[in-house]
Order: C-alpha cells, then sequence, then structure tokens
C-alpha cells in the first residue's frame, strides 16, 4: 500500500494532512524519515508518526523444508498431513508454501509469509530454474533428452514447454533442470514419451539448495544471507 494512503486510512488524517505530515518530515518508515508519499509500504515495516507508533511490523519469516512422501504441499487438508504441519512454529498458518511438490514427490519446499518475495521464486516471468532427481520405470533415452531440450507440447494449455536440460546419470535415473512450474509437468514431460516416473525430489530453486543436513520431514529458517538471494 501507498504510505499516504497507510497514513490517511488512520481516523485522525486525511489525505491533505498526511502528505503534509509528510513533507514535514515527521514520518518514519523503519526508522529513516520518509517524505515521498508514492513509497510502498507493507505488513512487515515499521511506521511512526512523531512519537507515535503507527504499526510494529510484522516479522517476515522464511524456512526451508526437506518434504518427505505421502504429505500434501497445502495448508490443509481434511485427510492427509500437510508440509505445515511438520512445522513446529507460533502462527505457522500464515506461511504459504513458494512452488508445490505433489503428494509423493519429496525434497526442497520454501515457505514463507512474505508475498513478494515467494512471487519472486514463483511467477513466471522469473524463469527460475528448478532442478529435481528423477526415477522413471522404463529406460530414460537420448530421444527424450533432445525433445526435453526443444520443448513439449501441452494441449491442455496449449503451450510448449520452456528448454529443459535432462542429465541421464543411469538407464532409469536422471537429473532435470525446468524453468516453469506446470501442472504435474515433469510426469506429464515422460508421460509423452510412455515413460511413468516413480520418484521424483526436488534437489534447489533458483539459488536454494536443500541443505543436506535436513532429513525428511526436518526444516530450518534460511539466514539472512539467504534471504536476499532473490
Ligand atoms: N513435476 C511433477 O510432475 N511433480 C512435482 O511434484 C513437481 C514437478
Amino acid at each position: 500500500m501507498r504510505l499516504d494512503r497507510f497514513l490517511s486510512n488512520l481516523p485522525t488524517l486525511n489525505r491533505q494532512q498526511a502528505r503534509l505530515r509528510l513533507s514535514q518530515g515527521q514520518v518514519r518508515v523503519n526508522d529513516e524519515v520518509v517524505r515521498e508519499p508514492l513509497t510502498e509500504v507493507r505488513a512487515f515495516d515499521r511506521i511512526e508518526l512523531g512519537e507515535q507508533l503507527l504499526q510494529a511490523g510484522r516479522a517476515a519469516r522464511y524456512y526451508m523444508l526437506n518434504k518427505p512422501q505421502g504429505c500434501v504441499s497445502a495448508t490443509r487438508d481434511p485427510r492427509h498431513r500437510t508440509v505445515l504441519d511438520l512445522l513446529d512454529e507460533a502462527d505457522r498458518e500464515e506461511l504459504h508454501i513458494a512452488g508445490r511438490l505433489d503428494f509423493n514427490s519429496t525434497g526442497l519446499i520454501l515457505l514463507s509469509n512474505d508475498g513478494l518475495w515467494s512471487r519472486r521464486l514463483t511467477q513466471p516471468a522469473s524463469e527460475i530454474s528448478k532442478t529435481y532427481l528423477v526415477q522413471t520405470e522404463q529406460p530414460i533415452t537420448e530421444q527424450m533428452r533432445l525433445r526435453f531440450a526443444q520443448g513439449l507440447y501441452f494441449r491442455f494449455e496449449d503451450l510448449v514447454t520452456r528448454p529443459a536440460q535432462l542429465e541421464i546419470l543411469t538407464s532409469h535415473s536422471a537429473r532435470l533442470s525446468i524453468h516453469e512450474g506446470r501442472y504435474h509437468q515433469i510426469k506429464r514431460m515422460f508421460g509423452q514419451f510412455g515413460n511413468k516416473v516413480l520418484a521424483l525430489h526436488r534437489e534447489s530453486m533458483g539459488p536454494y539448495r536443500l541443505d543436506p543436513q535436513l532429513a525428511p520431514g526436518a526444516y530450518r529458517a534460511l539466514s539472512a544471507t539467504e534471504i536476499g538471494l532473490i
């Protein structure tokens, strides 16, 4: 929300008074005087008017979690355990998931209450790369590698997938990097070759790599440096 709108929403100030207080240097955002009415402020910002604290600023929270199999990437589910159930944190229901995994997929999940940060990770335009280890029922072939690199046609969405990099590791396993997140994307990519995905594990999303210290089901907070990577 714009700072002038935030101020004029207060019962004691109209728009003109808000702008006056701003120009007089009476408004501080995160301990700094701000005069620009169009400055965007968020629930995480501390906002003061003179001696008066208007908003304390909610703490922004960021976690990485190693999702185990058989757990839903949702904040609520009537039947199954969710990734949020794995967090031993107060107010965990205010967190959301930045990039879901299927019920039986495992690996890196990022959670936050900061919508702008998670959007930078998940919005299609950012082309963040996501890397997965895949195990399949049938052998993985050179033809698949070439076709994945060209892009595959998804009829339901009427689009061609972005070029994906397939590194064949063994006859039935590979590392795959994709740059978008369509519904069941990897299963559908292999499905076009009649090859069923038996296991799918996310290793990384953009600059975030699953911490090898995290056992399935475990999580940790991101450091300040990690949060700033995106
Ligand atoms: N693609 C899939 O098919 N499933 C996942 O969980 C992630 C990517």
